[in-house]
């Protein structure tokens, strides 16, 4: 297996193997984990603040000196009109009384206390931190920020879920797309579309790659070497990996959110809007089965937010029948080694496949 590339050229790595940004899962001891063997870590920013960015860059940078990738949130924001307001206000209202019938004690914010920023605070804090690679989902990055990060050699790598958001990356310039099949965990990267394409990774990756010049990264379903030699041959130059890391021992989760993991079936896998307003694919639990089939839920990033103190409460009191347990669809054993050994499993074997 010969695994020197574009990619690993570009992004300075012996392997092309990318852990996956996963926010509320990756710490900078991951990133470090996975950069000490030589794939490539990577940080999620999420909507954390400028400030708090700087921190976390920094707190990664302590650990180690290995090149890390530091992945943001690229959607619009919809403004705060009267009607959003009202939803806002009975979606609060819903979610207080659910709260108190499950004792879960939790003051909800009012939609004016919310603290919502657009990434741009972000792209100045990677710009002044140094930072070499920036990997985004949920939209494209302007053409004014794909200037300004370019003229500081940042290599940008956004996200697909479909050709035509392969097409329209590579022609705004973006130097790697990552192709997000519907096996994968957590968010959906979509934003060319208000429908959520569920395109399976054999279909959409052979697609993207027939589609596109720029060099390939895949994330969706690779749990070992079978899946991962899978998406070489159908294109992939990168392969990303997060559900195989979430239960690592560098791994943010707590342990009752390991052991839900252990126990998971093939049905628990949902795609839902109930925590966040995007699709997001994680294990079914009593808060997504209520909320799914309701009025209760706001867009992107106002449900996100409206939801946080509840899944932080029920994170604090262990209960997953609130939290919100991000995973894809290859099952596995969640191994809770360190991400290093899991890593460096999947290069052996892939080796002597
Ligand atoms: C818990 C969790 C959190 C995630 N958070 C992010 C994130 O912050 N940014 C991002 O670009 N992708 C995020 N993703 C998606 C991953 O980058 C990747 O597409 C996915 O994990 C690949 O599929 P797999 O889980 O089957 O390996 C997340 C995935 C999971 C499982």
């Amino acid at each position: 297996m010969e695994w020197t590339n574009e990619l690993t050229k570009r992004l300075g790595i012996m392997f092309p193997i990318v852990q996956a940004p996963m926010f509320g899962v990756t710490t900078p001891e991951m990133v470090t984990a996975a950069s000490s063997v030589n794939c490539l870590g990577s940080l999620s920013l999420g909507d954390l603040d400028a400030e708090q960015c700087i921190t976390t860059i920094r707190n990664t940078r302590k650990l180690s000196n290995k090149p890390f990738a530091v992945n943001i949130f690229t959607h619009s924001i919809p403004p705060i009109t009267d009607t959003l307001r009202k939803k806002y206000q009975k979606t609060k209202v819903f979610l207080e009384r659910i709260s108190l019938q499950h004792d879960l004690d939790v003051i909800f914010p009012d939609i004016d206390e919310l603290n919502i920023s657009s990434y741009h605070q972000q792209i100045d804090a990677i710009i002044s931190e140094g930072c070499k690679i920036l990997s985004f989902t949920f939209g494209n990055l302007d053409s004014e920020s794909i200037q300004r990060l370019k003229k500081h050699e940042v290599l940008l790598i956004g996200t697909c879920t479909s050709v035509k958001e392969a097409i329209i990356l590579e022609k705004s310039g973006i130097d790697i797309i990552c192709v997000q099949g519907i096996e994968a965990g957590g968010h959906r990267g979509t934003f060319a579309s208000t429908k959520i394409p569920q395109i399976g990774g054999l279909s959409l990756l052979a697609q993207v790659s027939d589609a596109v010049n720029t060099p390939l990264i895949y994330a969706g379903g690779i749990y070992n070497a079978k899946t991962l030699l899978a998406t070489k041959t159908l294109g992939a130059d990168g392969f990303q990996v997060g559900s195989l890391l979430i239960a690592s021992k560098e791994s943010a989760l707590k342990a009752f959110e390991k052991d839900r993991l252990k126990q998971i079936d093939e049905e628990d896998i949902v795609l839902t809007k109930s925590f966040s307003g995007r699709f997001a694919q994680g294990i079914k639990n009593l808060f997504i089965e209520t909320l799914d089939s309701t009025e209760y839920i706001l867009p992107y990033p106002y449900q996100n937010k409206l939801t946080g103190v509840l899944r932080k409460a029920a994170k604090m009191q262990e209960n997953p029948n609130f939290a919100s347990i991000w995973t894809g669809q290859s099952i596995h054993k969640f191994s809770e080694d360190s991400t290093g050994n899991i890593l460096t499993e999947l290069i052996t074997a892939t080796e002597t496949f």
